[in-house]
């Protein structure tokens, strides 16, 4: 599975590694854990984006770290804005979650530039990257580091399923030997059966057509989403650009206008559409929605938007209780 895999992420995604370089976990879930075991000690500085995502936040917590958020924008996190004392930052450079945004080349080369100056690790976790529908991908942090500074985190929630519970973490030699013992203490090692069949199906072509495949469809609904969103809700709700994965976010078009995101989730999943508000993701103070499109038919899209549009309506003109 290891040297399968090795070879898939160098052509897929230009990671440059050797199957002693890979190691595989129960999820991206023990991944963070397993390099959080090993890096973290209470008290700990660790940098995470904000908003991010709330997993990798609240284990971190656990494992005694101070987590300080950091602002994202459109170009990805603002590395300005990271403490100099952080150990340890997490980000999502390929499709930022949950806005969608790409790490921007010089943001990477500064990232990098950061994490030298300050001896910090990055975790680059490169949840679905799989799923991009324009040009190509800018390369990962793991193959633009020189100094060993990044583990890069991927998982097959996305492009096969989340219960198979199949991840896996590229890491520097100066860290893999702790990142084994860690995952070895933890449950041994991953279900043998699961591996070889994964490893297989790489290694014979099938889960590169998969992914193609997949990527066209869900390619085909992500434009219909965001076409629909634009002509149905265009009015109170902006799309926030994105190119990849499996959602998209919206940001209400007027500051000023009132939007209580909580209430229009509540208010859409009581008539069957099930949205999250993007405060959910954040310490701060977000306003917007982030809608998932990996399991709705196509033929659902124009009524569920319709239905999110009349319980933004509610929000912004609220009608008094009787
Ligand atoms: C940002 C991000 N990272 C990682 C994952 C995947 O986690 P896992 O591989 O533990 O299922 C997800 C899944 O939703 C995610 O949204």
């Amino acid at each position: 599975m290891r040297r399968v895999l090795a070879r898939h992420l160098g052509v897929a995604r230009s990671v440059d590694a050797g199957a002693d370089d890979v190691l595989i976990t129960s999820g991206a879930q023990q991944a963070f854990d397993v390099i959080g075991r090993v890096l973290i000690d209470p008290g700990d500085v660790v940098a995470v984006e904000d908003p991010g995502y709330p997993p990798v936040r609240q284990l971190f917590e656990s494992l005694g770290a101070q987590v300080v958020p950091v602002a994202v924008d459109e170009h990805g996190i603002r590395v300005a804005e990271l403490p100099a004392r952080a150990r340890l930052v997490y980000v999502t450079p390929s499709h930022q979650f949950p806005l969608g945004s790409v790490l921007s080349l010089g943001r990477r080369t500064a990232l990098l530039e950061w994490a030298s100056a300050n001896e910090a690790v990055i975790i680059e976790d490169d949840y679905d990257s799989e799923y991009r529908f324009s040009d190509r991908p800018l390369d990962p942090l793991q193959s633009l580091d020189q100094e060993g500074r990044v583990v890069y985190v991927g998982t097959f929630s996305k492009t096969m399923l989340p219960t198979l519970r199949l991840g896996f973490l590229v890491a520097p030699p100066s860290l893999l030997p702790a990142l084994r013992s860690a995952k070895r203490l933890t449950d041994w090692h991953n279900d043998y059966v699961s591996q070889a069949a994964m490893a297989r199906f790489i290694d014979t072509g099938g889960f590169a057509r998969h992914v193609r495949q997949a990527t066209k469809a869900y390619g085909a609904r992500h434009r219909q989403i965001i076409d629909a969103a634009r002509e149905l809700l265009g009015e109170s709700m902006r799309v926030v650009p994105s190119v990849a994965g499996l959602h998209v976010c919206l940001v209400p078009v007027d500051d000023a206008e009132p939007f209580d995101a909580d209430r229009v989730a509540a208010d859409a999943a009581a008539a069957g559409v099930s949205v999250q508000s993007i405060a959910r993701f954040s310490q701060g103070d977000h306003r917007g929605l982030m809608l998932g499109f990996g399991a709705i038919a196509p033929e659902d899209v124009p009524d569920g938007l319709r239905v999110l549009g009349r319980a933004i309506a509610r929000s912004a003109h609220p009608q008094p209780d009787r």
